[in-house]
Parts: structure tokens; C-alpha cells; sequence
């Protein structure tokens, strides 16, 4: 629940319920009810804060017009309300800024505004993202995942929700044997020197096609056959290929790694498919013997067919496991090994029904905490030219795409600086700039809607970008600078008077709002919304009301001032969606 963090707002409410309750003559108003109802009218000029009259007016028996008109005349103005004013079936609120804006504008450039409790009941959640497949190729598309499981634990950790991040990459599956078979019969290229797992990825589209080739073919049953024992020794874990699989399985699993050092994401936990493999066959076979499963043409499994989920198989009928077993094993590991009280998996929509299978056979075979598992979907990355297939090669692969996007940005923008700023400088920039672009690219965007990546696009430094708001931030930093802001000299809030001024320290307002609601929602992309929102009032302040020629030199320290504490804001938020801020750009 919602902690009533807003102290401004608060007040507000509670004015509000006491006129209620004078109305009423009772004490049944609720202060957390009115709060939440708040809302922000449409132009400034109407007001600060709306209430909205029309919930009361079942209560009252009066119309909501009626019942603005008397609440408005009952409320009484304050150090913070300056006036109250019905419009219609709303009470709107005008603001006394110069008695709000001291405490926000200074809490915010001390950064306790950023610490402060925002709900009552913290949890113990684990969040599962980024689980690629090994000896796969990993593309743009992966990034999604990774962008919005990321942006999730940064979120809820900020709320102050105690969350472990987990991974669980497929290291295991004909996906490995086809890999590992054409290694060893098929392949005449040579072993690249460097970047062994992107390479990988590029043997397995080959694989892959290459069996699908002999399919009704003289070859298809001998190479059946092998791919058989492949697996066969993987299980063992001896043997050429069980060799073959560790090196090669290292090969995408430094690929993930340098990913993630990449990105700057990190993880608590590592779960591996071939790690939970073998418990999850002991675990369904012993609860086969306690008859919670039945057979079907060869198959062990739960017929789920009342709750319209099929059969979910759980033993083949050659006895191995399949990705659900594997799946009811890894849900009890997490909250046996950590004690969660809730386990979120960032899935794209493809697993829909392979979730609801897997927690509806955990709620059947009784473990307590199949209702705390909660599948988080998201839809598809697409390119320009279509779905992205690596058969057709309508892919980009994760490494060219950052070599590429960070060669783009140092010709665009950066290249000017050669022989300014060090070359690392300008690497790091770059760097930054690029994993900022896909970042902003892949969270603006609610996660049940398709992305279509127009690496261009992205890259913008107008619009609504990643680098957009990296360089609102850098260009108020160097104007800090420029004006040698000194954030202790006292200054005189009420001269924040302009109307864009006004807007600002607003929008400011809400941003922790917006924090919690994006982490409750799962939806990272009503953060991005408000930053892209804040930059562009901050642009409209920053044309109106000007800087470097202020009226006088109190002027100017206060815009600065508020400058700092949009910077600041804007820098937090891209930090809560995993991107950083470079100093100057
Ligand atoms: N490795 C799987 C894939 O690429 C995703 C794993 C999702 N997580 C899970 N617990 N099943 O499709």
C-alpha cells in the first residue's frame, strides 16, 4: 500500500476530508481515498491539483456540481493553498509555490526525496529475466527482456522491496545436441580467435537448417540416431560431447556475461536448466508415486483439461523430462533457497499457456506458493523489414548491433571531440549513449505492444529518446557549471513566479508518484512517459525564462536551482530504467 509520501498533496486531502466531515457532521472521510483521487487538470491556468466531487455524490444525494460548489466554499485556504476554486464536478486547487517549492526543490538536490518511504509493506521478491538459450544467437530482440527485467528490479528496489534477480539460461536441449552434432560431422569452418559465442549462434542457424535438410533423406535416421546419443552423454555427463558442451556452453555463457557487463546488469542467482534437470525428474517421479499424476499414451502427466489447459506432460514416454518439469523443480528451488513471498518471471507472450500449465500443476500437486508465481509478458521485437528470423537472416545480432550503434553515435555526434576529450572518453560516451538508446527504445513502449527497433530512430537527439533525455541532463550539468552554481547560497523561492517555472516545479511533484505506480503496473513505460514529459517543460522553462541573462543575480540562482533539481530528477528516473547519464555529451 501506498504510503501518503506527497506531503503537499496530503495536506491537501486533509483539508479536504475535514470539509467533508463538516458537512456530513461525521468522521468517515478517508484521507488515503482522497489522496489517490487527486488528479491534475488538464491546463494549469484552471489549477494546480483537481478533486474530483463526483464519488460523493451517492453519499450526499447532490449533484457533483452542487457538492464542488459547497466543498469549495467549506475548504479553507492555507500556507499551501492559495485558492480553491469549483470548476464544474471538480474542485480545483491553486498551489502556494512559494511555500511548497523551498522543501521539494531542496529535498531533491540533497537527494532525500529520492530515500523516502513510499509504501507501507515490503516483500521479498524475486525477479527471473533474461533467460537466453546457449549455443543460440543472441540478438536485439533479447534485449527487451533484459531492458525491462532490469528496469523491474530497479523499481521495486527503490520502493524497497528486498529483490533478487535471477537468471535461468537453456543450456540444455536438441537445441545443444543439433549444435554439438554439426561441430563434430558437419562443420569445415574454422574456430574464429575471438567472440566463440556469437560464432556458436551463427553454427547453430547452420545446424539447425542442416538438419532440416535431411529430413526424408537417407541420413535423417543415422543422424537421429547421434543426436540420441549426444543427449544421452549430456545426461551422463561424460563423453566427447558432454566435452564438447562444456566448452561451447562457456562460449555463449561469456557472450552473456560481456552482454551484461555491457549493459551494467547483474544477477544474484544463476539457474541453469542442466542444473535443475535431473532433480526435476526425481521430483515428479516420486510424486507420480503418490498418484497425483496418470498416464497418457506412454506419457506421465496432469490432465488439465477442466481448468481448459490441456494435458501438461511431465515424463515422455522415453522417460526423460520436459521444460515444464523443469519448470515445477525451479519454482521450488526459489522460494526453498531465498524464502520469497513472490516469484515474477519476465517471459516473452509466446509462454503463455506453458506458464499457466506450470503453476496450475504446482497449485494441483499442493505447493503453497503456486498463487505467489506471476508470469510478466511482454510482446515482440520486429525490424523495418519483418519479424526477426535467424533463418532467413532477418536478424541483428547483439554485438554487431552495439559495435555498430557506438560507431554511429562517435560519426554523428561524438567525432567532433577527437583531440578535445580523451579517446576513452569518447568511447565511454558512446557507450553509454548506445546502451541509453536501446534501453529508452525498448521500455517507452507498454510491454504487451509489438517494438518494431529503428536503430535511427533511437538514436534521435530530438524526440522521445533515450539520448534526448541523457542530453537535457549533460546540458543543464554544463550550464551549472557555467554559471558556477553554489547549491548552499540561500536564495528566495518565491521568486519562482513564471507560469513555465510553475509547470516545472509541478511536474516535479509527481515523480515519486509516477515511480510507484510504474513498479506496481509492471510498466516501466509510465516512467519514460513522465521523463520525456519533465524534459520538455524543463525546454519550455529553459526558452521562457532566461539564464544567463536573469534580471539579477537571485534570479538566477533560483532557476538554477530548480534546473539542478530537474537534472536530478531526470537523472534518477533514467537510473531506475538501467540507463546512465553521461557528464557532458
Ligand atoms: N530459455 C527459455 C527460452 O529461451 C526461457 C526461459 C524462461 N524461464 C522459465 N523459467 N521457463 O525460451
Amino acid at each position: 500500500m501506498e504510503v501518503l509520501h506527497q506531503e503537499t498533496i496530503k495536506h491537501i486531502a486533509i483539508q479536504i476530508k475535514t470539509a467533508i466531515d463538516t458537512i456530513t457532521s461525521s468522521n468517515s472521510a478517508d484521507v488515503s481515498e482522497i489522496y489517490h483521487q487527486l488528479t491534475t487538470p488538464p491546463h494549469l491556468e484552471m489549477g494546480h491539483l483537481a478533486f474530483p466531487a463526483f464519488p460523493l455524490s451517492k453519499l450526499l444525494k447532490k449533484s457533483p456540481v452542487q457538492i464542488a460548489q459547497t466543498l469549495a466554499s467549506t475548504i479553507t485556504k492555507s500556507q499551501f493553498i492559495e485558492e480553491i476554486r469549483p470548476v464544474g464536478p471538480y474542485v480545483n486547487f491553486f498551489l502556494n509555490l512559494k511555500n511548497v517549492s523551498p522543501e521539494l526543490i531542496l529535498q531533491i538536490n540533497q537527494g532525500d526525496f529520492f530515500k523516502k518511504t513510499l509504501i507501507q509493506n515490503t516483500e521479498k521478491i524475486m525477479i527471473e529475466y533474461s533467460q537466453p538459450n546457449t549455443h543460440k544467437i543472441l540478438h536485439v530482440g533479447h534485449m527487451r527482456n533484459l531492458c525491462l527485467g532490469n528496469s523491474l528490479v530497479r523499481l521495486n528496489r527503490y520502493l524497497g522491496h528486498q529483490v533478487i534477480a535471477s537468471t535461468y539460461p537453456g543450456d540444455v536441449g536438441t537445441h545443444v545436441a543439433k549444435c554439438l552434432w554439426y561441430l563434430k560431422y558437419i562443420n569445415k569452418e574454422a574456430l574464429p580467435t575471438q567472440n566463440h559465442g556469437d560464432w556458436l549462434g551463427k553454427i547453430y542457424v547452420l545446424a539447425s537448417q542442416a538438419v532440416e535438410d535431411q529430413k526424408d533423406t537417407e541420413e535423417e535416421s543415422s543422424t537421429k540416431q547421434k543426436l540420441t546419443e549426444i543427449l544421452r552423454q549430456l545426461e551422463e555427463k561424460k563423453g566427447e560431447f558432454y566435452e564438447l558442451w562444456i566448452t561451447t556452453r562457456q562460449w555463449s555463457l561469456d557472450l552473456f556475461n560481456r552482454t551484461y557487463a555491457w549493459a551494467d546488469v547483474t544477477f544474484d542467482r544463476w539457474y541453469f536448466e542442466s542444473e535443475v534437470d535431473s532433480d526435476s525428474l526425481k521430483r515428479v517421479n516420486q510424486l507420480k508415486e503418490g498418484g497425483l499424476f496418470i498416464e497418457s499414451q506412454g506419457a506421465i502427466g496432469m490432465d488439465l483439461s477442466a481448468d481448459n489447459l490441456g494435458f501438461c506432460i511431465v515424463i515422455k514416454s522415453d522417460g526423460t523430462g520436459m521444460y515444464s518439469t523443469k519448470d515445477i523443480e525451479l519454482a521450488y528451488r526459489k522460494f526453498l533457497e531465498f524464502g520469497i513471498d513472490k516469484s515474477i518471471y519476465v517471459v516473452d507472450n509466446r509462454q503463455e499457456f506453458h506458464f499457466k500449465q506450470v503453476f496450475k500443476v504446482l497449485e494441483k500437486i499442493g505447493f503453497e506458493h503456486a498463487k505467489d508465481c506471476h508470469h510478466l509478458q511482454y510482446d515482440f521485437v520486429e525490424l523495418p523489414t519483418g519479424a526477426m528470423s535467424s533463418r532467413s537472416g532477418n536478424i541483428i545480432p547483439l554485438t554487431d548491433l552495439t559495435n555498430q550503434m557506438e560507431e554511429t553515435i562517435k560519426s554523428n555526434f561524438l567525432n567532433k571531440y577527437i583531440g578535445n576529450w580523451s579517446d576513452q572518453e569518447i568511447q565511454l560516451t558512446a557507450h553509454i549513449i548506445a546502451d541509453g538508446a536501446i534501453k529508452y527504445g525498448m521500455l517507452k513502449m507498454d510491454p504487451n505492444r509489438k517494438i518494431v527497433f529503428i536503430m535511427d530512430e533511437w538514436l534521435k537527439l530530438d524526440g522521445d529518446t533515450g539520448p534526448y533525455l541523457q542530453y537535457v541532463c549533460a546540458r543543464i550539468h554544463s550550464m551549472l557549471e557555467k554559471y558556477h552554481f553554489n547549491a548552499n547560497a540561500p536564495g528566495d523561492f518565491a521568486l519562482l513566479n513564471e507560469p513555465s517555472e510553475q509547470a516545472l516545479i509541478l511536474k516535479l511533484m509527481q515523480f515519486n508518484t509516477i515511480i510507484v505506480q510504474a513498479a506496481a503496473l509492471n510498466k516501466p513505460s509510465l516512467l519514460c512517459t513522465f521523463l520525456y514529459e519533465l524534459a520538455k517543460i524543463f525546454n519550455n522553462f529553459y526558452a521562457e525564462c532566461p539564464i544567463g541573462k536573469a534580471d539579477n543575480p537571485k534570479m538566477q540562482l533560483m532557476r538554477l536551482h530548480l534546473s539542478q533539481a530537474t537534472a536530478k530528477a531526470i537523472k534518477t528516473g533514467l537510473e531506475l530504467l538501467g540507463i546512465k547519464t553521461p557528464v557532458r555529451m
